[in-house]
């Protein structure tokens, strides 16, 4: 089958690459029918996550048809034919952090765990094509993927939506839904959210889906005018970082006390044009610090005492000069995680299908599999106006 495999930082290519097979009895095969670039794919092709190997197969968010299933997977929940949703973090269903739904956090799949014990204390679940961190499994940017755990994993999607209306069920709606929700929003709050690429999109829309009284996007209108746009389209108060100060904006719009939560949906390689910014890129360069925290310090800096700070954007390894002091001083909470996608997943198709929101509104472009790598370098340069590209095996 042809695939899209990572060769080294900034390199990619789609390749004739082994078909997957059934090699665990709760396995399925699902034959992809559409499949999309994250954001975080792109801290793999930058090469900001050190455990890629050339050959791996990239991609976390897609979808498509079941081909084939493994002897024991429940045919009461999933069978061949059926349309399906595959969510980014590998459950098993099973373990205690299952059982409390925090998928993400799964102790069962990663078969790797020894690189997440020495960085992070403990492995998380594995991830589909996201590195040898979180398990080495083969991604979902190819036309066929093995999906384990299958009857846990696989989301079961009605036939009457088109793909790009049901496929960010994978990854970004949860994520843009989870990092507002979790920080339990109430009427009339304000969130302000940092980043208007598609995490961020989906954020202001879950804000004002979960009642927020105002939304306020913050992104660089020198480089992305149009995520701005459609950051105001979906009725969000925008602040251009690039032309204006965004502690002083936000103060202005919260009558001097700070947004009530504040949603980070940029992560490591955050630009800005301050100081912190600049020593971070020369600390990343001298290998004194691997991510860029300017999105965070920033976020502590100006959201409200006793408000919450919302970490969504993906973070690696370690970052400097996090003002602890602002935090515990102004008595603040942290929410954070890789997004629990399956707990998600019900509520979500239940608002597609009652029209409260089309998630297809964040597609900018459809192209072939085979012109992956274009799509790549779209997507990182934030050329020909691209917010969020999907991949089209078939075509
Ligand atoms: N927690 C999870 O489970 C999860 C899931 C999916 C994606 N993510 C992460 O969410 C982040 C966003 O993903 P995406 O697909 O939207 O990526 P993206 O790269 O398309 O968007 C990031 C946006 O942030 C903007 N930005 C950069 N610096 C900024 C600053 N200082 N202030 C405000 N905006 C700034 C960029 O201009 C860009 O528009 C990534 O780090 C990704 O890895 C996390
Ligand atoms: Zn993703
Ligand atoms: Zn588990």
């Amino acid at each position: 089958m042809k695939a899209l495999i990572w060769c080294a930082p900034r390199m990619v290519k789609v390749d004739d690459v082994p078909d997957p097979q059934i090699i665990n009895p709760h396995d399925a095969i699902v034959r992809v029918t559409s499949t999309a670039i994250c954001g975080s794919d792109l801290h793999l092709y930058d090469g900001y996550i050190p455990f890629m190997k050339p050959g791996d197969i990239m991609g976390h968010e897609p979808m498509g048809i079941v081909e084939e299933v493994g002897p024991d997977v429940d045919q009461g929940r999933i069978k061949k034919g059926d349309r399906v949703v595959v969510p980014f973090p590998i459950a098993c269903g099973k373990c205690f952090f299952c059982k409390r739904e925090l998928y993400s956090c799964c102790d069962n799949t990663n078969p790797k765990p020894h690189f997440g014990e020495q960085m992070l204390g403990q492995a998380t679940a594995g991830i589909f094509g996201y590195s040898h961190l979180t398990g080495g499994y083969a991604g979902g940017q190819a036309e066929m993927l093995r999906v384990p755990f299958a009857d846990v994993n696989l989301q079961k999607m009605p036939r009457e939506f088109t793909d790009e209306q049901l496929l960010f069920l994978s990854d970004i709606f949860p994520t843009g839904y989870m990092a507002v929700e979790h920080c339990g929003v109430k009427p009339d709050d304000t969130v302000a959210i940092w980043g208007c690429g598609p995490v961020g999109q989906f954020a202001i829309r879950s804000a004002f889906l979960l009642g927020a009284g105002q939304v306020i996007a913050i992104d660089d209108a020198s480089t992305v005018p149009e995520r701005l746009q459609m950051a105001r389209d979906a009725g969000a108060t925008t602040i251009d970082f690039h032309d204006e100060f965004v502690y002083e904006r936000l103060m202005d719009l919260t009558g001097g006390i700070g947004p009530d939560i504040c949603v980070d949906a940029v992560g490591m390689e955050a630009h800005g044009y301050s100081a912190d910014y600049y020593m971070d890129r020369a600390k990343v360069l001298m290998m004194m610090e691997t991510d860029r925290p300017h999105v965070i310090r920033q976020a502590i800096n100006c959201c409200r005492k006793g408000g919450t700070v919302s970490i969504a954007g993906v973070y690696g390894g370690v970052g400097d000069k996090i003002p602890i002091g602002a935090l515990m001083n102004k008595g603040l909470t942290i929410k954070t995680g890789q997004t629990h996608v399956h707990h998600y997943v019900p509520q979500l198709l239940d608002h597609i299908r009652k029209g409260d929101i089309d998630p297809s509104f964040v597609v900018t472009h459809r192209i072939p599999l085979r012109d992956a790598p274009r799509g790549y370098d779209m997507f990182v340069h934030k050329t020909d106006g691209c917010i969020k590209v999907v991949l089209d095996p078939a075509a």
